[in-house]
């Protein structure tokens, strides 16, 4: 058998190894200002070009806005390379009704890396995190075919008045994240200003 050169053998090492590993590097962490850049490039691939500048601006807003209670983020990064996106946000109520709430958006992941559970993966640690917080409920204005999958339905989310009128009204959403009951009265919130704009509802 013929043997390669060494260096030729140590680059066919790495690329075996780089490919047995490359689909399990998956990687989950809270954002850092530093990640606009690549988040950008995830939103741009992620949205329609009538959508994504938008959202890119969006996202700029929220990684510099500083509020009480935090805005949190998270990255997902597969092989060092950020490929899902998603902001929490929090909520506030014009009457003091004791309830804490956030709100999910945006949320995205690379046309590249979809279908591999990572846009569920960047909810499901949401809601724990939130939970862990003692947040009450997390809203969401979206596909209800996708984030039903998460338990948000219609019904919670209803009695919460969002700041500006919804373009698409079947899209506002909501989960408990604690056993709180959620009474009929509606209640207006205020919600962060990278969100206070009537064009992003
Ligand atoms: C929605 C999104 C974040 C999902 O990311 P993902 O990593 O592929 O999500 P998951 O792997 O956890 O789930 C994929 C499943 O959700 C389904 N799904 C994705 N978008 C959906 C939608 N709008 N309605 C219903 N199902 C949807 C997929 O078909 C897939 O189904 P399967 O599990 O039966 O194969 C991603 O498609 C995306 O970035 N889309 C563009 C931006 C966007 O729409 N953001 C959300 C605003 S509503």
């Amino acid at each position: 058998m013929q043997r390669l050169p060494a260096s030729a053998t140590g680059m066919a090492v790495i690329t075996i190894f780089r490919l047995i590993f490359s689909s399990n590097l998956m990687n989950l962490r809270l954002t850092q200002k530093t990640d606009l850049d690549p988040i950008r490039k995830v939103i741009e691939t992620a949205f329609s070009d009538e959508e994504d500048k938008v959202i890119v601006n969006l996202v700029a807003d929220l990684l510099s806005e500083t509020t009480t209670p935090p805005i949190k983020s998270l990255v997902t990064e597969i092989d060092g390379e950020v490929v899902g996106y998603v902001s929490y946000s929090p909520i506030f109520s014009h009457r003091d009704a004791g309830i804490t709430g956030y709100i999910l958006a945006p949320l995205a992941v690379s046309p590249y890396h979809r279908k591999k559970g990572l846009g569920s993966k960047l909810i499901d640690e949401g809601k724990r995190m939130l939970s862990e917080d003692g947040i009450d409920i997390l809203l969401v204005y979206g596909d209800p075919n996708y984030y039903g999958r998460f338990g948000f339905r219609k019904e919670t989310a209803h009695s919460f008045v969002p700041p500006y009128p919804l373009r698409y009204p079947f899209g506002w959403l909501g989960v408990l994240l604690s056993d709180i009951v959620v009474g009929e009265i509606p209640m207006k919130f205020d919600c962060v200003t990278s969100l206070h704009k009537p064009e992003l509802w």
